[in-house]
């Protein structure tokens, strides 16, 4: 059967409809006006809802309302579509909009950096010492030759700088030092000493932390890089029951009140006499366990008088006393947060460093 004369108008009255609906759309201007225009065609008493009451009416023959009805869902999904498009496009703040930014939700904090344990550790170190007047002083990580070796007793075929694998800079120029000696990273935090006393008078107490590097293989204890915080001080009359005193007041203060320090003989180029220092263990305190070995004792520092060679290559006056000493940063920072891997500290893995807040 044709389409009958009143479905021809129909339709039409159904185009004008559609059209009508996406011109208010396209002028609308908040969400408040597109709410308007929904209720307007699609709402419960809205022209194109009235059409589809129409064609549930059983006024329409069975093939014409086929073809009317897909003409009618037809409009709807494209008034639909065009009411989420401008939802979207608007940032409507209509409750049902899903894309409607929702500003109840808390704001974005920014990340924080925090300082690393090392620094933290280095921190605390120094805190102490500048409590009993000590000074903070610090030291290129570019060293000559003579700073690190020679003025610190260590001649160029001392056997001790095999203990020192070193990296040196290349010879040529323009990387040589003005001393005339090779250029290298330090090994150690002692050059400081040298540098500072050719540029002041005794008394003082100072303290130096900072980074060295050994040309070490990488494992769980050793690493290129690592720091130190070295210690110095010198004036008249300086012996080793100060040393003695100075580092068991620092031990007790870092580690607990039942921490101690054990000396034991050692040899040093730039320290006569020498010992090394063990911090009785922080985990079983001196009973032995895992951490130390069963030992009771963790090696921490390396210390002794000055030797007067060293006094002699700044050019201070024979009879010169004063005591230094020299400690790892990562060590004691592994001690103290039971860290069993040298490597952690330097893989800048946050979810390690956030665990120091
Ligand atoms: N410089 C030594 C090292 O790296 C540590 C050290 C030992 C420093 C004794 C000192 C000291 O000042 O007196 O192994």
């Amino acid at each position: 059967m044709p389409p009958s004369a009143d479905s021809g108008d129909r339709e039409r009255e159904l185009e004008t409809l559609l059209s009508q609906a996406l011109e208010a759309l396209a002028q609308a201007k908040d969400s408040a006006a597109l709410e308007e225009v929904r209720i307007k065609f699609l709402g419960r008493k809205g022209t194109l809802t009235a059409q589809f009451e129409h064609l549930r009416s059983n006024a329409l023959g069975a093939e014409e309302k086929a073809r009317f009805g897909r003409k009618l869902n037809d409009a709807k999904r494209r008034i639909e579509e065009a009411l989420q498009q401008k939802r979207r496009e608007g940032g409507s703040s209509a409750p049902h909009a899903s894309n409607a930014p929702d500003l109840t939700l808390p704001g974005r904090l920014p990340e924080a950096g925090r300082l690393h344990p090392v620094t933290q550790t280095i921190d605390e170190i120094t805190s102490i010492f500048r409590s009993i007047g000590f000074s903070v002083v610090d030291g290129p990580e570019l060293e000559t030759d003579h700073n690190n070796f020679t003025a610190l007793n260590f001649p160029a075929d001392h056997p001790s700088r095999d203990g020192f694998d070193t990296f040196y800079l290349a010879k040529d120029p323009p990387r040589w030092s003005e001393d005339g000696t090779p250029l290298l990273l330090r090994t150690h935090t002692s050059p400081v000493q040298i540098r500072f006393m050719k540029r002041r008078k005794p008394p003082f107490m100072i303290i130096v932390p900072g980074r060295v590097f050994r040309r070490d293989a990488v494992d769980a204890a050793h690493c290129f890089q690592f720091h130190q915080v070295e210690g110095l001080t010198v004036g008249p009359g300086i012996n080793f029951g100060d040393l003695k005193g100075v580092l068991d007041f620092w031990t007790k203060r870092m580690f607990g009140p039942s921490s101690r320090l054990r000396f034991r003989p050692h040899y040093f180029p730039f320290t006569e006499p020498s010992a090394e220092a063990d911090l009785s263990c922080v985990f079983c305190n001196a009973q032995g366990c895992r951490v130390c070995g069963q030992k009771g004792w963790l090696e921490m520092l390396g210390c002794g008088m000055v030797h007067p060679n060293v006094f002699k290559a700044v050019g201070y006056p024979p009879g010169t006393t004063g005591f230094a000493f020299g400690m790892g940063v990562e060590r004691i920072a592994m001690f103290r947060y039971g860290i069993e891997d040298i490597r952690h500290f330097f893989e800048n893995d946050v979810r390690l460093l956030s665990q120091f807040p």
